[in-house]
């Protein structure tokens, strides 16, 4: 039997799992690490943390398969995008990683945007300038830690210093590379002229390869710490997004995927590169030679509930332990008592800025029309409904550029609750799919790797064999004009809240 590993380096923690070749899951581990948050709308993590979880989490899955490592066929990587590993030229560390939802760098964005100049760097990048992006936070090293700024020898991200680790290779795939903000997206690879604009170094740079390709090996070092086998292929993988759309199946126009995680993203696969020209969505390449994916990317998503069990839950949370259960599917039992709607109590899920619609670093969290009658269900079912909300904003824009949109799949940790599935169908306005597989992006990793390492011929073939759509979720017709009402104030609350955010500072 040949087996494949998807190794996820996420934001909560890292998630390792081993799949056979038809994609059923065979074992998994997940290892947790901290979030620093030295000030608000600052978010670091230290590398060291991540390969740690990496370590632990492949012999924990070694170890409990009892699969021989030798049938291990292919590793594939996964991870949280965009943020900023600089190493040394020893290869050490030089700073923690200042990651995807760190909020520090607009300054930055601007000083990107003069000296590309706004459209040059939408023809190169296909993006305007972010702070979620990997360029602007080096462009905060150069301004505020000089020092740091002259030892840099090489810009790796996330699952790519986990690569390095692994295999000794400093590489990237295209998917990835794409959030760096350094990335000829139409033309998949570094683009010289940006970076000399930047005042930044191609030498820095990692080998950009398409995303099924083996960048590497495993190293006699990496073997002994992880009990994979010494040569065992390791392909380029893909940003979190890019490996979860394969591992959900969204690798052809027409279907998309709605994921809740940490953050919330609405995902198309396109066959051309198409940007929103208000630069509200991300446009990046996918992880299939030739084709590109559009991306709306909300921050605040499962972040939203997670931190309202965090604040709110300790009920939830302690009679969660007793049962056995997830607190999660305590809180969806709690927002099911409240209505559709909840009588006019709106949240705006900005906890951490927002990227779509709003590109806004500055914009924050609101509970819009509480009153005397509302309660805790009301508040846990208006977190998931202005989620949603925000997800359709993103959808929103990507009817807008004419991106066909036929079927919608659910995924993420925010998939998986039913009552939230529902909302998506009934703002949507679409059904909502669910898929034989919940692993989204270690799965989509795994998938890449077993194409790069020859046991499929091509993503298509992967995705048809191991994936298939388990159930749909219509609309329920009654909700949908309730919704429709309070989407509008939700849409109106922004503009109005924008300059005030301001002042908060
Ligand atoms: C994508 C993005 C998030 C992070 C964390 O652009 O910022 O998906 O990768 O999950």
């Amino acid at each position: 039997m040949n087996y494949l590993l998807g190794i996820d380096v996420g934001t909560s923690g890292t998630k390792t799992v081993l799949f056979d070749d038809a994609g059923n899951t065979i074992t998994s581990a997940t290892s947790e690490y901290p979030l620093h948050q030295p000030h608000i709308g600052w978010a670091e993590q230290d590398p060291h943390d991540w390969w740690n979880a990496v370590v632990d989490t492949i012999a924990r899955v070694i170890k409990t398969s009892g699969v021989n490592p030798s049938d291990i066929k292919g590793v594939g990587l996964t991870g949280q995008m965009h943020g900023m590993v600089l190493l040394d030229e020893s290869g050490n560390v030089l700073r923690s990683s200042i990651i995807w939802c760190d909020q520090r760098t607009q300054a930055e964005c601007d000083q990107i945007t003069e000296l590309v100049g706004r459209e040059r760097l939408f023809e190169i990048t296909a993006n305007p300038a972010l702070t979620g992006f990997t360029a602007s936070k080096v462009m905060w090293v150069k301004n505020h830690q000089p020092d740091i700024f002259k030892q840099i020898d090489k810009i790796l991200l996330p699952k790519d210093y986990i690569r390095y680790k692994l295999t000794g290779v400093f590489a990237t795939e295209v998917s990835d590379a794409s959030g760096t903000q350094f990335l000829d997206v139409p033309n998949r690879r570094w683009s010289e002229e940006l970076l000399d604009r930047l005042g930044f170094s191609m030498d820095w740079m990692p080998e950009v390869y398409e995303s099924h390709e083996i960048s590497g090996t495993v190293s006699a070092e990496a073997a002994r710490l992880t009990g994979l086998k010494e040569g065992t292929p390791v392909a380029g993988g893909g940003g979190d997004q890019a490996a979860g759309a394969v591992g959900n199946g969204i690798i052809q126009p027409g279907v998309i995927s709605s994921t809740i995680g940490t953050s919330g993203v609405v995902f198309a696969s396109m066959d051309e590169v198409k940007m929103d020209p208000l630069g509200r969505t991300q446009t990046f390449c996918h992880a299939i030679p030739n084709t590109w994916h559009v991306m709306g990317v909300t921050q605040g998503a499962g972040l939203s509930l997670q931190w309202l069990r965090n604040n709110f839950g300790g009920m939830e949370k302690e009679l969660a332990v007793f049962m056995g259960i997830d607190p999660y599917v305590l809180m969806d039992k709690q927002a099911e008592k409240a209505e559709p709607g909840c009588n006019g109590l709106i949240y705006l899920p900005y906890l951490m800025g927002e990227r779509a619609p709003h590109l806004d670093p500055y914009a924050r969290g609101v509970f819009f029309g509480l009153t005397a009658k509302h309660d805790r269900c009301d508040m846990i079912r208006a977190v998931m409904e202005g989620v949603a909300y925000s997800l359709r904003d993103c959808l929103e824009i990507i009817r807008d550029m004419q991106v066909p949109v036929q079927e919608v799949r659910a995924s993420g940790g925010g998939g998986r609750s039913p009552l939230w599935r529902q909302m998506q169908a009934d703002i949507f306005q679409t059904p909502i799919a669910v898929i034989n597989s919940k692993e989204g992006p270690a799965m989509g990793a795994a998938l890449l790797a077993g194409v790069g390492a020859g046991i499929y011929k091509d993503v298509k073939e992967a995705c048809d064999r191991a994936i298939q759509v388990v159930s749909v979720q219509d609309p329920i017709k009654e909700n949908i004009p309730v919704y429709e009402k309070f989407y509008e104030v939700y849409k109106s609350l922004y503009p109005a809240l924008k300059d005030l955010y301001r002042k908060l500072l």
